[in-house]
């Protein structure tokens, strides 16, 4: 019989993988061996990706080749776009990236493409456009070009977003973002990716898998959630009456708790220091004040700590971004770490198919509708 510990496989070894460690010693995070700490503080997030993807760190030639051809595959095609404008404004952008990915699916199928490598390319190169072209002909009935003469997918995104070149230090803490948000093992929607390829499906369908998983708020919609809440309060003391009213009633404080993680999650750390100086900037004396009171009472009454999603939901926030695109913008970064298990969920491939224990009726009779 399943005991409840294993129910959501918690603490289950479902497959081996050469990606990341996380948790090791309770907090550690490490990309293909690299620690999660100087990935953050000295590379790009065009580089990690390129770790992630072909194990290896890129060279100067190759990271200058990579941001070239990223850039070059930025332009939508014309029925993708017909398909955004029919999309409504009141859908969520979650939904909006997962119809796109399956409607590229349809126009540029892997099967006509050079492989894996070049739909992941395309799909790094066109989330960014997908989400900014549904924005602006959602908003102002306008439709944009898609291409930008930034180099980076964090430079690209906010010009396309805001119409003008982001500061240094936008472009910088937002591609620090997407470095901390890029892989983590098998988590949910990674998992889904892993399941959908083992049956030897397409690359497209794993990735609209993942995108549907990804939009729950246990998982990555826990930004959008944290954000709600953070932005509910007006000062850090009526945070914590708030906060402390929602642990009475039993609620779960969305951005706290790991499944895997046990002391802290690595990744929250270098994002509050991004929401630290970003509020500096803005002269913030709410949300971070806020969000530093919502994370002492956590500790204090639960020993919860905030995950990488509740910091970054005020780094989205200071960097212009409407709330309901915080977990898009994971997207654009987990794209990385769902293809390179794609590729190494084919490199050794077997059916992903677990077995359950059945908890139904006994063996019984069949009754005839007329005798029911
Ligand atoms: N707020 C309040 N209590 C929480 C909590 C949170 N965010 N996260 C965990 N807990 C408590 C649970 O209520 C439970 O307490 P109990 O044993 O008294 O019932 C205990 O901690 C274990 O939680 P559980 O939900 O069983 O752990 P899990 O491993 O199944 O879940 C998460 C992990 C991430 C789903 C969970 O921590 C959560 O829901 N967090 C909020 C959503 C979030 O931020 N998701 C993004 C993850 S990166």
């Amino acid at each position: 019989m399943t005991s409840h510990s294993t129910q959501g496989l918690a603490g289950v070894v479902a497959g081996r993988t050469a990606l990341s460690t996380v948790g090791k010693e309770g907090c550690g995070l490490t990309y293909r061996g690299y620690s999660i700490e100087d990935l953050a503080a000295q590379a790009t997030f065009e580089e990690v990706g390129w770790l992630l993807l072909r194990g290896e760190l890129p060279t100067a030639q190759q990271l200058t080749d990579y941001r070239a051809r990223l850039q070059s595959l930025r332009e939508l095609p014309a029925a993708l776009k017909a398909v955004l404008e029919q999309l409504p404004d009141t859908a969520h952008p979650m939904d909006v990236l997962r119809t796109s990915c399956s409607a590229l699916g349809c126009l540029e199928p892997e099967s006509a493409t050079a492989g894996t490598f070049d739909v992941t390319d395309r799909l790094l190169a066109t989330f960014p456009s997908m989400l900014a072209y549904w924005h602006w002909f959602q908003t102002q009935t306008k439709r944009i070009e898609t291409h930008s003469e930034e180099d980076s997918i964090a430079g690209h995104f906010l010009h396309l977003l805001h119409g003008q070149r982001p500061s240094e230090l936008h472009r910088q803490a937002f591609d620090s973002s997407l470095i901390l948000y890029a892989e983590h093992e098998f988590n949910a929607s990674t998992f889904t990716a892993r399941v959908v390829t083992s049956t030897l499906s397409d690359i497209y369908s794993a990735i609209t898998g993942a995108i549907g998983t990804l939009r729950g708020p246990l998982h990555g919609g826990a930004n959008e959630a944290a954000f709600d809440l953070i932005n509910r309060f007006t000062t850090a003391d009526d945070a914590e009456r708030g906060v402390m009213d929602l642990l009475a009633r039993k609620e779960k404080i969305m951005g706290f708790g790991h499944r895997v993680y046990r002391d802290c999650d690595p990744r929250s750390p270098i994002i509050q220091h991004w929401a630290k100086r970003l509020a500096e900037e803005v002269g913030d004396t709410r949300l971070y004040p806020v969000s530093e009171r919502i994370e002492a009472v956590l500790r204090r009454e639960k020993k919860l700590f905030p995950n990488l999603d509740f910091y970054s939901a005020s780094v989205f926030h200071f960097l212009g971004i409407p709330t309901l695109y915080f977990t898009p913008l994971f997207v654009f970064s987990r794209t990385a770490g769902w293809a390179a298990h794609v590729l190494e969920q084919r490199s050794e491939n077997r059916l992903i198919r677990p077995t359950a224990d059945y908890i139904g009726s006994e063996p019984r009779a069949f009754v005839p509708i007329t005798e029911r």
